[in-house]
């Protein structure tokens, strides 16, 4: 293992730091260049780039874990590699080839070894991929060029308290639109999360919990992770929506509740006004791992699922098996894990 930077890594949150290597690369004239790495984390585009004026722009998120023998692995990412192509066709810019992307998370990871937290520290190497339309253009329309960039910082938990429950609020405001853009990862459904972001954070909450956005009767997601229930007779219950983003992480719990933990498991609707069919609740995704809900607060009424102070023990449960895999401690479904 090589040396690692001088990182206080049992106490990291979820802040930027400037690692030392990202990677850069640019599609021009039809095609991508080979991309590489670069040390400035400064981009320098035109002040007429889509990405800029018309959020022509998807972005993704996965992490690298170091296991117990200080080995480094990726959890599943081919599955960011699609999901940032469906927002590619999504907002018209060109896609880049599943081992382009996969080559570049690599490169990156590995050019920044030092700031991979050791094992035990419970952080991680969060990864961010983006894809940006650059170039000159004023009217509404794609890009001439596009960016493609990887970047990466060590982090801890995204909601304070990493395993503990975390209070959330169900949002007035909608993050997407019944047929617009809530199943691809672009900027646009986060900048339209930021104000109800704010008014939750300033409420006491650690986010906010949107409903669907044409009848505002079913629950969609929370801002930043998906949602998921226990219902009193065991079974993992997550929301079928096509306008919340496809997480991976939740997709891998469906898989590993029925598989590895024997639950029945279901996508399907979520009432807002039927929390009672939930003994426990989670927000799943690569940032918020599994964060334990307490309890929701809609309009004057706080749900409490299990406990605002104890995880119950299927969300233990689950997040052992999903960390237990990503960390290389149990064995995972074929294909889920890439060694760095
Ligand atoms: N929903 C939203 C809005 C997110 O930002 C994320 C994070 O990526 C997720 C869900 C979880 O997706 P994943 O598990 O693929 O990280
Ligand atoms: C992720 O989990 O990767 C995300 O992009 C969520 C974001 C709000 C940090």
């Amino acid at each position: 293992m090589s040396k690692l930077a001088n990182i206080d890594w049992d106490n990291l949150g979820f802040s930027y730091i400037k690692t030392d290597f990202r990677y850069v690369s640019t599609w021009k004239d039809g095609k991508w260049d080979n991309g590489q790495l670069v040390t400035d984390n400064k981009l320098s585009i035109s002040e007429a780039s889509t990405a800029l004026h018309y959020g022509q722009q998807c972005f993704e998120g996965l992490k690298a874990y170091r296991t117990k023998n200080g080995d480094i692995q990726l959890f599943r990412p081919y599955e960011n590699a699609k999901r940032i192509n469906l927002g590619a066709q999504r907002l018209l810019m060109p896609e880049i080839p599943e081992d382009k992307f996969v080559e570049a998370v690599l490169q990156v990871v590995r050019a920044n070894e030092a700031y991979v937290p050791p094992y035990g520290s419970g952080a991680t190497l969060y990864i961010r991929p983006l894809l940006i339309g650059v170039g000159d253009n004023i009217g509404v329309g794609p890009a001439p060029e596009y960016l493609f960039s990887v970047f990466c910082i060590p982090v801890g938990p995204y909601f304070k308290g990493g395993m503990t429950p975390v209070n959330f609020i169900v949002s007035d405001f909608d993050r997407a639109a019944p047929y617009g853009t809530g199943a691809a990862k672009v900027g646009g459904n986060y900048a339209a999360s930021l104000y109800s972001y704010h008014l939750a954070k300033k409420s006491g909450f650690g986010d906010c919990i949107y409903l669907d956005p044409l009848t505002h009767t079913r629950i969609e997601e929370v801002g930043s992770a998906n949602f998921f229930g226990i219902t009193w007779d065991d079974e993992f219950i997550t929301p079928k929506s096509p306008s919340i983003l496809p997480s991976i992480t939740k997709y891998s719990l469906l898989y590993l509740a029925e598989e590895y933990l024997g639950l029945k498991v279901a996508e399907r609707d979520v009432l807002i006004d039927n929390l009672n069919e939930f003994k426990e609740a989670g927000a799943c995704g690569t940032a918020a791992v599994i964060t334990p809900i307490g309890g929701i607060q809609y309009k004057d009424k706080f749900h409490v699922f299990h406990s605002e102070t104890e995880v119950g023990p299927n969300t233990t449960k689950l997040y052992n098996t999903l960390c237990g895999i990503q960390f290389g401690d149990l064995e995972e479904p074929a294909g889920w894990i890439v060694r760095v």
